[in-house]
C-alpha cells in the first residue's frame, strides 16, 4: 500500500484514478467485463402517492461542535486536534479554521427558533470535549457545561429532543500529545468525560435525549491516522486500527457509565456504513472492503467479535499488522465494546464499487464531495442488511445529505430536494418491509466548516453567509418542513 500522506477524503478516492477511469465513471457507462450494474436495480419505482411514515417517526437535522460553534477561544475552551490541524499550512482549504464556523456559540437562540420553524422533532449536535474538560481529563470547565445546559434546555422548551453526540472528532490536544486514540488510556479518559456530560445534560421523559457515543470512528481512524487528511494528520495503518479499537473500547465504557448513572434516554454509536458492490471480478476484495468499512465496527459493537478479514495484506483490507492489532485486545474488551445499546445510528452518504485489486471504484454519480457516490437504493439495501444480520436493534439515520454544487452561497438547491426525496422514499420502503427505522436526520442543518474542505463545501439545508452569519432557508429546507408537517414524503 503506498504512503498516503496529507490526503483528504476526496484525494483518497482519487488515488484510484486509473482504476476509476477503467471502470467507467458513472453508472450509465458500462464497465467492460463487469456485471453491467453491480447494484442490480430492483425495478422498484416510488408510488405516485405520498409515502407516509409511522406516527412518532423522528425528523431531525444534525451538526457538530467544531463545524458550527466558532468561538474557539472563549469561556475557557481548550485546544482540540482540529485547532492544531487547521493551523498547519496546507491542511485545510484556504487555511480555514473553526472560527467563525456558523457562529452557533453566539447565535444559538436564533438557531433554536429556526429549528422550531422547521418543525424539527430532534436536533443532533455534539459536545465539544475541550469546552467541558480543556485538558481532556480532570478539571471541569463550568462555563462550557453551562453553555450546553442552556442549549439543551432551549431545545426541550421548544419540544425538540436533543440528539447528543459525545465525540465528533475534536479530541483535546493534550490527549493527542499523550498518544491520542492509538493510546489505550484515551478510552478511559473518554468514559470519564462522558459521565460528566451524562450528569450535566440528562433530561427526563420523551425529551430526555438520544445519546451517541462516537461519530464515525472509522473516519477519525482511517482519514485521521492512515490517509492523513484529517486531524491528527497521521499516515500509519497500524495507528489507524489502534484508534479503531480504543475508540470502540471508549464507546463500550461510556455505555457502561450511562447505565451505571441511570441516565434517562437511549444510547448508541453513529457509524458511517457503506454498501459495497463488486465489479470486475472483485467479489473477494469486496468482502474485505465490507469488513474494513462496515463489519469491523458492526460486529464488534453488536456481536462482540472482530471479523478476521478486515485487517491484513489481502486486497481491500486495512494494510495493518493483524498480530499487532490482536495484541491490543485485552481480555474482556470485546464484552465491554458490545455492552448492549438501545439503538444503532447509521450515517449514509452512498455506495462504492470494489474491483479485484481492492480499490474502491466509482459506480454511481458523485457530487461536489467526490468521495460520495449517490445511490438511494443503497440505503434500502443497507437497512435490510442490518435488519437481517444484526436483528432487534432499533435503527436511526443520523446523517444523510449532499453538498451544494459549488462553494457559492445558494438557496436554490433542487438537487438536494431530489436527493432527500429519494432517500426518504427508500427509508419509507424499508420501514414498510419491516426494518425498525425510527428517525431520519439530515446533514446538515446549516452550512458549516466541512473539515479539510474548509468553507468550500456547503452541506446545509439552511444557507449561511459566513461574512454576516445571516441564515436563509434553502429550497430543501422548505421541502423538509413540508415532509415533517405531513410525516410523509411526496412523489416527485
Ligand atoms: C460525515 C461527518 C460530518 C460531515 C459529513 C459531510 O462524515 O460526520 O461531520 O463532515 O460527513
Amino acid at each position: 500500500m503506498p504512503d498516503r500522506p496529507q490526503l483528504d477524503r476526496r484525494a483518497f478516492l482519487g488515488l484510484g484514478g486509473a482504476t476509476l477511469a477503467a471502470a467507467g465513471l458513472a453508472a450509465c457507462s458500462p464497465v467492460p467485463g463487469a456485471t453491467p450494474n453491480p447494484t442490480s436495480p430492483t425495478g422498484w419505482v416510488p408510488p405516485v402517492e405520498p409515502m407516509a411514515f409511522p406516527a412518532g417517526y423522528t425528523w431531525g437535522a444534525a451538526t457538530s461542535a467544531f463545524q458550527v460553534e466558532g468561538s474557539t477561544t472563549v469561556d475557557g475552551r481548550g485546544q482540540s486536534i482540529w485547532d492544531v490541524f487547521c493551523a498547519q499550512p496546507g491542511r485545510v482549504q484556504r487555511g480555514a479554521t473553526g472560527d467563525p464556523g456558523a457562529d452557533v456559540y453566539r447565535l444559538w437562540e436564533g438557531d433554536l427558533e429556526l429549528m422550531s420553524g422547521l418543525g424539527l422533532d430532534a436536533y443532533r449536535f455534539s459536545v465539544s470535549w475541550p469546552r467541558i474538560q480543556p485538558e481532556g481529563s480532570g478539571a471541569v470547565n463550568q462555563k462550557g457545561v453551562d453553555w450546553y445546559r442552556r442549549f439543551v434546555d432551549g431545545l426541550r422548551e421548544r419540544g425538540i429532543r436533543p440528539g447528543i453526540t459525545l465525540f465528533h472528532w475534536d479530541l483535546p490536544q493534550t490527549l493527542q500529545d499523550a498518544g491520542g486514540w492509538p493510546a489505550r488510556d484515551t478510552a478511559a479518559r473518554f468514559a470519564d468525560y462522558a459521565e460528566i456530560v451524562f450528569d450535566a445534560l440528562g433530561g427526563d421523559g420523551e425529551l430526555a435525549a438520544d445519546w451517541f457515543t462516537l461519530n464515525e470512528p472509522k473516519t477519525l481512524a482511517y482519514v485521521g491516522h492512515w490517509y492523513g487528511g484529517h486531524a491528527p494528520g497521521l499516515s500509519d495503518p497500524d495507528l489507524a486500527v489502534a484508534a479503531v479499537h480504543h475508540q470502540l473500547l471508549g464507546h463500550g465504557l461510556a455505555v457502561e457509565r450511562f447505565r451505571a448513572a441511570g441516565t434517562p434516554g437511549r444510547i448508541g454509536i453513529a457509524l458511517n456504513l457503506i454498501p459495497v458492490y463488486p465489479v470486475l471480478g472483485g467479489e473477494k476484495s469486496a468482502e474485505r472492503v465490507d469488513a474494513a468499512e462496515n463489519r469491523l465496527f458492526l460486529d464488534a459493537v453488536l456481536l462482540g467479535s472482530y471479523p478476521d478479514d478486515a485487517i491484513g495484506a489481502g486486497p481491500g483490507s486495512v494494510p495493518a499488522d493483524p498480530e499487532k492489532f490482536l495484541d491490543l485486545i485485552h481480555d474482556g474488551d470485546l464484552e465491554t465494546i458490545s455492552t448492549p445499546c438501545d439503538l444503532l445510528a447509521v450515517q449514509y452518504y452512498g455506495v462504492t464499487g470494489v474491483n479485484s485489486a481492492g480499490d474502491q471504484v466509482r459506480i454511481h454519480e458523485t457530487t461536489n464531495a467526490t468521495w460520495q457516490q449517490v445511490w438511494p437504493e443503497g440505503l434500502y439495501d443497507l437497512l435490510r442488511r442490518l435488519k437481517d444480520d444484526y436483528p432487534r436493534i432499533p435503527l436511526v439515520i443520523t446523517e444523510n445529505g449532499m453538498p451544494d454544487e459549488s462553494a457559492q452561497l445558494t438557496v436554490d438547491d433542487p438537487y438536494r430536494v431530489e436527493f432527500l426525496r429519494a432517500h426518504f422514499q427508500q427509508a419509507a420502503r424499508a420501514i414498510a418491509d419491516g426494518v425498525p427505522l425510527e428517525a431520519h436526520y439530515v446533514w446538515s442543518l446549516l452550512d458549516n466548516f466541512e473539515w479539510a474542505e474548509g468553507y468550500q463545501q456547503r452541506w446545509g439545508i439552511v444557507a449561511v453567509d459566513f461574512d454576516t452569519q445571516e441564515r436563509t432557508l434553502k429550497k430543501s429546507a422548505e421541502f423538509f418542513r413540508e415532509v415533517i408537517a405531513a410525516n410523509a414524503v411526496p412523489a416527485a
